[in-house]
């Protein structure tokens, strides 16, 4: 028996007069609660809501919320945007009283506690990345990017090299590299990746210039490989007179191990999603904290949590930027991620990566045998196989696998990213899973390659909504369920 609550939308479900709450009476001498209301405010007729008792609501939106996989009830190895798993010890922490109800209009006097905890973690946030200036304001990694090479544009006008106006970034890099650098006004280049899907040195040193003022740069790579070139890369664009940016996307893959301030990088954010278990929410709000060198640590959005004797207080770096987003960004957030940090310490932390780094080479070692993985027999915390092969032989594409792997109780890995690998399958496992699902999530893989294409061509087949964006929708009703009573 199907859930009519899941599939109907609330205003067909709208009765009149139904209700989910009961307003107090009015008071004498009003007929509508609208005669307590300016009339200027008023409009012509009430707006069209749907009506509906409070059990209706939550059955719906319950209902819906099942129909959709996510870290808390499937596997979920998306690679490059994973959703790390969200300990609820951490939502708990971020739900005390003395966390929620703070307000951010308060004065630095009442809010001390959590001023306090924000200025541990700048603190914490310099210390696993190796550079000394933090600015916790951005909303999400793409914002901390683009936010940070405000900051670097900030310095070079400073500077008076205001010729500066390239930012390079890498043929593997995130889509957001180039957008942000062209929406902080710079223009982009692209510097190759060479055959070993590093970053191809000659072409990189083709490009750099007067005009270069940043290269972005991700390391682990978007293909899951650390390239250890990157003291001489960083070299080279220091001795040209830019900047490196780090992508800090992949930091769940080092820390503890290495950090960016160390081989060479001047600016980078962190996505907190990935690494310290903070919510995501496309785009924001999440966060997307960003750590810089000394000497760009006056450029930051403010504002920065300061401390004076034992006291803490909110300050506007020198010569900030400004905001770029209202208060101290998204603290619920930031609270998750430093319960996150305190209760893995250092070396639980170091730990984090090392799983991590297992976990992927673990599930690696199995997918390569029936999945080609161009570059490489190792990982780091991702890998990215590709279904260019199949597609040939059997007319299986990377959509198709992403699409049928929903039948086996699995979120689907990235597909087409990295865009340097032709039909890229791309996943990242995240330490939190065990081996049994590790397993069961190969074999799937596995099962897949070996079905037949109409089969797969038309998966998920488990699912309520098949392909709505995809051609092969065509062949079947979007909506599988119909309703017996139409
Ligand atoms: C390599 C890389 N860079 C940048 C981003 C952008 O981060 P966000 O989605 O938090 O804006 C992502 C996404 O997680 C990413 O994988």
């Amino acid at each position: 028996m199907r859930n009519q609550q899941a599939t109907k939308l609330l205003f067909e479900m709208s009765r009149p007069g139904r209700r989910s709450h009961h307003l107090p009476a009015l008071p004498a001498g009003s007929e509508t609660v609208t005669d307590l209301l300016p009339a200027e405010q008023l409009a012509d007729a009430p707006p069209p809501l749907p009506e509906l008792s409070e059990g209706d609501v939550v059955r719906h939106f319950v209902n819906l919320s099942t129909q959709n996989m996510s870290v808390d009830t499937h596997f979920y190895p998306l690679g490059s945007c994973t959703m790390k798993y969200n300990p609820k010890r951490n939502e708990r922490m971020a739900s005390l009283g003395g966390i929620v109800d703070v307000h951010p209009l308060q004065d630095d006097e009442s809010i001390q506690g959590m001023l306090q905890l924000l200025h541990e973690l700048q603190g914490m946030f310099a210390e696993i990345s190796g550079l000394p200036g933090v600015s916790m304001q951005p909303a999400a990694g793409a914002h901390g990017e683009l936010a940070a090479l405000f900051v670097a544009a900030a310095y070079f006008a400073d500077k008076g090299e205001t010729s500066r106006k390239v930012v390079l970034t890498a043929d593997s890099a995130h889509g957001t590299n180039p957008a942000s650098a062209q929406m902080a006004g710079f223009s982009t280049k692209t510097v190759k990746s060479g055959p070993n899907g590093l970053v191809d040195v000659e072409d990189l040193k083709s490009k750099l210039g007067d005009d270069t003022a940043v290269f972005m740069l991700t390391n682990p790579n978007t293909l899951g490989l650390f390239d250890a070139q990157v003291q001489e890369i960083a070299d080279l664009v220091h001795q040209a007179g830019g900047l490196i940016y780090l992508d800090g996307a992949n930091m769940n893959a080092i820390l503890g191990i290495t950090r960016p301030g160390d081989f060479g990088a001047d600016l980078m954010h962190y996505n907190p999603h990935k690494t310290f278990s903070g919510p995501h929410g496309g785009g924001g709000p999440g966060a997307g904290p960003i750590c810089v060198r000394d000497f760009l640590a006056p450029y930051l959005p403010g504002p920065i949590v300061e401390e004076h004797a034992g006291e803490f207080r909110c300050v506007n770096p020198a010569k900030s930027i400004g905001r770029v987003r209202s208060f101290f960004g998204n603290v619920g957030v930031l609270v998750r991620a430093y319960v996150y940090i305190r209760t893995y310490g250092k070396e639980g932390l170091r730990k984090v990566s090392e799983d991590a780094l297992l976990g992927a080479n673990y599930l690696l070692s199995k997918v390569k045998h029936f999945l080609d993985v161009p570059h490489g027999d190792r990982c780091m915390h991702e890998f990215v196989a590709s279904a260019s092969r199949l597609k040939k032989e059997k007319h299986l594409s990377a959509m198709d696998i992403a699409k049928r792997i929903l039948d086996y109780g699995f979120h689907a890995p990235t597909v087409y990213f990295p865009l340097v690998v032709d039909e890229a399958v791309m996943v990242e496992p995240t330490e939190t899973e065990s081996k049994e699902t590790l397993d069961a999530f190969a074999e799937a893989l596995f099962r897949i390659t070996e079905e037949s294409d109409d089969l797969i061509q038309d998966a998920p087949l488990s699912t309520k909504i098949s392909r709505p964006d995809d051609v092969t929708a065509a062949r079947r009703p979007i909506l599988r369920w119909t309703d017996p009573a139409s």
